[in-house]
């Protein structure tokens, strides 16, 4: 039986964009959900609708039969729709239970009653399996615990139909598996969960139905059992997507970047990178996988200039980075995809078209003679607007009104045209969708057989075993293994590596450094 109904649900932005057309949407009871579709599909602003965070401009929502409208969250909640949402909502100084119990604390004599409280939120994380210190502040919290806390508050609250939008764009392979065992509890017990993801693997998993939106509009929904991921990518982007990267050898030539036995302790003295060794060398394409927390973070910023190495040495292109800063390693050839990209990566306040063209004030394509030529620009930014699928009004749009996919698609075009001889990427396709995740694939391929460098971190192991050439994996800050047969790898092999539970000899670990 249908416990959901979204009839004709249509809503327009200030920009003229259609986020959703007309769309209709249905959930079973007890079933989970998964919404899919490329980034700026319209999916979080359909779940919006749903929570009552945004107003459609037309259509009508169905709950357990009866026609609602939602002025507000307070109103969806109230009759048990609950939203774990992208970003975070926490408040940092408070403890968990403070942050679960927000403006539903049960009252004592004029006192709000904490002790009652306490045990409430207990009896959920028990009834749940939602395993949290409730007294840590959630400033301490590690992203995978902050949103069992979101899940909580939105159960506290007396969710029955829980919305989930990318709660896995955040988590680690492990993290998500926990995730998925609490989600299949949760339908279990009767709950109705809407997932959205953009991994297919996921989808086939943990979900029952499934439905894809496209530019704004619903354009399936089908049992997922009947669906292969082809068929769901194909639904999304309208085209086919093998998932297969075509690739030929690498052909690596000399060391662009040496990283010779390097180390750093964080205030506590705690080793986080300790005595690593590696090169990654023109023409090949080199994978850092890890579980997150091992070291991966520490030593990206090192070796792009934001972080000084307590020992060691590493050079770039031929000499020490010892003193230098990220700007003028990025002007010797370096460019740098981070993951953080919200705060390093754009200004938000600015156009599309100013933050792709922000690092190629050198470049004479954009120049007429000797001055800027906005013609230039226009054409070069609709172009890469164009090639990197972002999903806008025009290049002139300020970036702040894009959605999270389609910032990191901005960062990904500008630092991918940008010549440099040395890629570092961080993430580059995460919260990203397929199609635009292919065309960086092979994009990345391209840059490698034009001779450039790649040094590519990934949560994602798919992404990496496809497209590294070798794959170094760091635990506990040290590299466990080097493994230069990609393709002969297995991902369990690699996730014993990555668990410390194997580690190599330091003979085959040395081979990660290449002497010219
Ligand atoms: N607050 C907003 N103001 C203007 N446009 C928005 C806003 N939120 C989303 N959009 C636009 O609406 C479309 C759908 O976005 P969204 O619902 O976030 O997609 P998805 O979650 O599928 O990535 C996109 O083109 C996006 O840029
Ligand atoms: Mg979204």
């Amino acid at each position: 039986m249908d416990i959901l109904q979204m009839n004709e649900i249509s809503k327009v932005y200030g920009n003229g964009i259609y986020a959703n057309r007309r769309v209709n949407f249905s959930v079973c009871e007890g079933e989970i959900h998964a919404l899919v579709g490329e980034n700026g599909a319209g999916k979080s602003t359909l779940m919006k609708v749903l929570f009552g965070l945004e107003k459609p401009d037309s259509g009508q929502i169905i709950v357990k039969g009866t026609p609602v409208s939602f002025q507000s969250p307070q109103d969806a909640m109230a009759i048990g729709i609950g939203m774990v949402h992208q970003h975070f909502m926490l408040v940092p100084s408070l403890s968990v239970t403070e942050n679960v119990t927000l403006g539903f604390e049960p009252m004592g004599k004029a006192f709000i009653d904490r002790k009652t409280a306490r045990k409430k939120v207990q009896e959920l994380s028990d009834t749940f399996d939602l395993k949290i210190d409730l007294d840590m502040p959630a400033s301490k919290l590690a992203v995978g615990i902050k949103q069992k806390v979101e899940i909580l508050k939105a159960l506290y609250r007396g969710a029955r139909i829980l919305i989930l939008d990318e709660p896995t764009a955040v988590l680690t392979p492990q993290e998500t598996v926990e995730l998925f065992i609490q989600l299949k509890a949760l339908k279990e017990k009767g709950f109705t969960v809407i997932f959205i993801s953009h991994k297919l693997r996921e989808i086939k998993q943990l979900t029952d139905r499934v439905s894809v939106m496209r530019r704004g509009e619903l354009v399936a929904s089908v049992n997922t059992e009947d669906v292969s991921e082809e068929e769901i990518s194909s639904m999304m982007i309208g085209g086919g997507y093998s998932g297969h990267i075509v690739k030929s050898p690498a052909v690596p030539k000399e060391n662009l970047v040496e990283i010779k036995d390097v180390k750093w302790k964080d205030r506590n003295s705690v080793p986080v990178v300790n005595g690593v060794t590696f090169s990654v060398r023109a023409g090949e394409i080199v994978g850092i996988a890890g579980v997150e927390g091992n070291g991966q973070d520490e030593l990206i910023e090192m070796i792009t200039g934001l972080k000084r190495y307590d020992s060691g040495e590493i050079q770039m292109f031929g000499s020490s980075i010892k003193n230098e800063e990220i700007s003028s390693l990025r002007e010797r050839g370096m460019s740098y995809i981070p993951s953080d990209r919200m705060t390093l990566g754009v200004a938000t306040s600015m156009s599309i078209e100013n933050n792709l063209i922000s690092t190629k004030i050198n470049d004479p394509s954009i120049y007429s003679g000797k001055l800027l030529s906005a013609s230039k620009i226009a054409q070069l930014s609709a172009k890469l607007v164009s090639d990197f699928r972002i999903k806008c009004g025009s290049s002139k749009t300020e970036v702040s009104m894009l959605s999270g996919g389609n910032i990191q698609k901005v960062v990904v075009a500008r630092e991918f045209t940008q010549n440099a001889r040395l890629i570092i990427a961080e993430q580059p396709t995460r919260g990203i969708d397929v199609g635009a995740a292919e065309f960086i694939h092979n994009k990345l391929v391209e840059l490698r057989d034009s001779g450039c460098g790649v040094l590519l971190v990934s949560a994602d192991l798919d992404e990496l075993t496809k497209l590294s050439d070798s794959i170094i994996v760091l635990h506990n800050g040290q590299i466990s293994a080097y493994i230069e047969n990609v393709s002969a790898v297995s991902e369990i092999e690699l996730g014993h590596y990555m668990l410390g539970v194997n580690k190599q000899s330091a003979s085959d670990i040395g081979r990660a450094y290449h002497t010219k």
